[in-house]
């Protein structure tokens, strides 16, 4: 069994998808093994209460990163999490972080990387006037929503959108997007050629 450790900050709707994806049998092998966010009210982490997985609040509230990174790693190696799976976590990783894990840390972003990263990707998509948006799963690495893509789904941008319409259109995506990309890594038959994430045979 792989025991995947999901970290958020938020809503938790891919945190979400993906355990629904395990639920009905989408993703053979996977086990949701914590969740963890860096905010205790965060409702990702009362939705994975309600599922009986373990939820565990880590705050990061003034702590030095390091610190508070230390923590979820522990926690994460408490669980022997396998693969970690960043859900909305809307926090910069160490490079201890990354180290610790490396090439087991996976994030989705509501863009087309490299376009766009950081907050508001969707806003920033509409300011840079782009025709199509998307979102990418990727490799964490030690710069910010940055690492080998795994997956990209790719949706329009409508004249009529608003950041709202847009974000709606882009998660939708999202939600099967995640799951497709962990059955890849999953998988193992991949890989690495520079930056590209490839797919072997
Ligand atoms: C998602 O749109 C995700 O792509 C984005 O936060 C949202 C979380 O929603 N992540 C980032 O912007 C990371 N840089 P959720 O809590 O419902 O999954």
């Amino acid at each position: 069994m792989k025991r995947i450790g999901i970290l958020l900050s938020g809503r938790g709707s891919n945190f979400l998808a993906i355990a629904k994806a395990i639920a009905e049998g989408k993703l053979r092998g996977a086990e949701i093994a914590v969740v963890i966010s860096n905010r205790a009210a965060a409702p990702g982490l009362a939705a994975a209460r309600e599922l009986g997985l373990t939820a565990v609040a880590i705050e990061a509230n003034g702590r030095k990163r390091a610190e508070h990174d230390a923590e979820i790693i522990a926690t994460l190696q408490q669980h022997e999490v396998d693969l970690v799976c960043l859900a909305g976590y809307m926090r910069l990783i160490s490079a201890k972080f990354v180290a610790e894990f490396r090439n087991r840390i996976l994030n989705i972003h509501p863009s087309l990387l490299p376009s766009f990263p950081g907050l508001d990707a969707q806003r920033q998509a509409l300011e840079g006037g782009v025709k199509v948006s998307g979102c990418t799963v990727h490799f964490v690495d030690e710069e910010l929503d940055h690492g080998c893509i795994i997956l990209q789904r790719v949706v329009p941008v409508l004249d009529a959108d608003d950041e709202h319409t847009l974000a709606e259109r882009i998660l939708e995506q999202e939600h099967t997007a995640y799951t497709d990309a962990i059955a890849r890594v999953l998988s193992g038959e991949y890989e690495f050629r520079g930056q590209r994430y490839v797919l072997r045979g």
